[in-house]
């Protein structure tokens, strides 16, 4: 007789995307629904906690029972509720805390506590698991730039990581500079695939020859003095630029960008002798790097098996929940009652 499928429902409101889904042992995706909050945060350029925070109250209940409703299953049929309780902002992670804390003691289910950033690299997992250890993954998103040394998805030891801008806030930052539209990572690389990355040679910043970790803070800044001059006195020359400009310097940017990245990757996966490379969080979505980084992999002796998250789960949603959660559920990790959301947790 086949055994009875694990069906867990995911929760995810740790930043601008209230998302829900279920998903049976772990990669079977039954359902996913994601409510953007892109236009709502659009005319500041960025996200604001508390319109954040108010949009998910306003969209937890209905984006719940969509998932589920599109799952055609039943309460009966949930094994476990997983919800990612850090990190993110605090006042967006307590919506989807409550909602998943509520429906575990109206159900009588018990509650799975995610790591948002570990959930990120679960959805390079979501096809293909078998991981070839030692593996070091890369999580790129708008808060957080790591590396880790990648035993399965429940092991993770941190490699390395920004000490100031994450990759994707330099991406936001670098389009606001360029007046590109919300949001920003996205229009980069529209931008950039009509324009010359040699064209301007921004600086790598490696922090030392050994080092893993990331500083994404002075190339946003020598973005700017490009664009304003280096007193910033200058005029804001954007306005004046062609479109071919605009797209050079977004063309140069990423270009700079993605070196550092597959750079450190490299040095990570020679320092532990990984075999395999991962690659997941929003900035994955980015083609260009994906491309670099299966070059760097492929290029490398002995060539690395690289696992990337499918675009459509790079970006915040409630799969990679679900499908670590499931993890979570198998090796009886439960959350209880008390569970609260949390800022940090690389
Ligand atoms: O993982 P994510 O959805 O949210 C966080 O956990 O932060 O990542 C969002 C980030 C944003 O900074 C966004 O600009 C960036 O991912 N991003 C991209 C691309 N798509 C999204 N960056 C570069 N290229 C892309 N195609
Ligand atoms: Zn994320």
């Amino acid at each position: 007789m086949q055994a009875k499928s694990v069906n867990i429902l995911g929760i995810e409101t740790s930043c601008d995307e209230t998302a829900a889904a279920v998903v049976a042992d772990g990669r079977v995706v039954k359902s996913s629904i994601v409510a953007s909050q892109t236009k709502l945060h659009e005319k500041y350029g960025g996200v604001v906690p508390e319109i954040a925070s108010r949009a998910h109250i306003e969209k937890i209940y209905p984006v719940i029972v969509e998932a589920i409703a599109q799952a055609g299953v039943t309460k009966d049929d949930i094994d476990a509720i997983a919800i990612a309780n850090q990190p993110g902002l605090t006042i967006a992670l307590v919506v989807g805390v409550t909602a998943a804390k509520t429906l575990s003691l109206m159900w009588g289910k018990p509650l799975i506590a995610i790591n948002h950033l570990y959930a990120h690299l679960q959805s390079a997992m979501l096809t293909n698991d078998a991981i070839e250890p030692p593996a070091v993954a890369l999580i790129v998103s708008g808060g957080h730039t790591c590396l880790y040394d990648c035993e399965s998805p429940l092991e993770l030891r941190l490699l390395g990581s920004t000490i100031d801008d994450a990759v994707g806030e330099a991406f936001d930052k670098v389009a606001t500079i360029l007046k590109l539209p919300y949001p920003g990572g996205t229009s980069i690389e529209k931008a950039a695939a009509k324009g010359n990355p040699k064209a301007i040679k921004f600086p790598r910043t490696m922090l030392g020859p050994q080092s893993l970790d990331f500083s994404f803070s002075g190339i946003k800044t020598a973005v700017l003095y490009h664009c304003r001059g280096q007193d910033m006195k200058g005029e804001d020359r954007v306005d004046s630029m062609s479109e071919k400009q605009i797209a050079d310097i977004a063309a140069s940017f990423q270009a700079a960008v993605i070196d550092v990245l597959v750079e450190k990757t490299r040095r990570a996966a020679e320092r532990i002798g990984a075999k395999t490379i991962l690659l997941g969080g929003g900035v994955a979505a980015n083609s260009e790097l994906r491309r670099r980084l299966k070059e760097m992999c492929e290029t490398s002796a002995p060539p690395k098996k690289l696992l990337v998250a499918p675009k459509r789960y790079c970006t915040d949603n409630a799969v990679m929940v679900a499908s670590l959660g499931y993890h979570k559920f198998k090796a009886g990790l439960f959350a209880d009652l008390t569970l609260e959301p949390k800022a940090t947790g690389l």
